[in-house]
């Protein structure tokens, strides 16, 4: 396990004062700043793209987080490079090529993440483990915020955690969608170190203490067997 970290999701922010939004949950201590890219393809939904984040850049210092809901995201990873982010995660289930989509990231500069939806195997990610600094795991299947915590995902947090444990690089492990003050500590217990959190934080009368509350019922996580068995150091 790496340290946990709490990634508000920028999804349920009031769109129309961004800047503000954004200054508020990195005064209220969160680690990254989460947002979803959505095309209207991939998923039944449209955000925003490049020119947005590159003009967030300049309100923030937090890690932007990526994460494109698009199809052949390939084609784009350049310009968030541009725009800014700092780790840009793309859907395995929208990329034909999702090793040389990887590198390019990487070449481009940016940590690489690959996202899979609650329904897509992890056996799709298995080859590409040294080439990725995150895996995120779905929750919900994506498109919205303030839907409700998959709990059939929890089996495939604990098998993925075992997976990244034997990797070198020790990608996180990030889980997105329903997480809140129910549903942190059963995805952290499962193994994962990243919370993605739209609703939970933005929709609190105080994001400060929601993102207080998420980072300390992750932290009461007690260790199970398969973290002693899978130490490695
Ligand atoms: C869903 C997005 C999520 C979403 C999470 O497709 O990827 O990041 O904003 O929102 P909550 O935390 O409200 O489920
Ligand atoms: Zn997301």
């Amino acid at each position: 396990m790496n340290a946990i970290k709490i990634a508000p999701s920028i999804l349920s922010a009031d769109f129309g004062r961004l800047a503000e939004e954004i200054a508020k949950v990195e005064h209220a201590g969160a680690d990254y700043l989460h947002i979803d890219v959505m095309d209207g393809h991939f998923v039944p939904n449209i955000t925003i793209g490049p020119p947005v984040v590159a003009a967030l850049r300049s309100h923030s210092a937090l890690i932007f987080d990526v994460h494109l809901m698009i199809e052949a995201p390939e084609r784009f990873v350049p310009d968030f490079a541009e725009a800014g982010a700092d780790i840009l995660t793309v859907h395995a289930e929208a990329t034909r090529h999702l090793d040389r989509t990887l590198r390019l990231i990487r070449e481009k500069g940016m940590r690489a993440g690959v996202a899979l939806n609650p329904a897509t195997p992890l056996s799709i990610v298995e080859y590409v483990l040294p080439l990725v600094d995150q895996v995120l795991l779905m929750t919900v299947n994506p498109g919205f915020g303030g839907q409700r915590f998959l709990a059939e995902v929890v089996p495939k947090i604990a098998n993925l955690r075992q997976l990244l444990d034997r990797e070198d690089n020790r990608p996180d492990l990030e889980v997105d969608g329903g997480i809140g003050p129910e549903t942190a500590a059963i995805a952290v217990a499962a193994g994962a170190d990243v919370l993605v959190a739209g609703s939970a934080v933005f929709g609190a009368p105080d994001a400060a203490v929601a993102v207080r509350v998420l980072r300390t019922l992750a932290g009461r996580r007690q260790p199970d067997e398969s973290d002693i068995v899978n130490k490695k150091d």
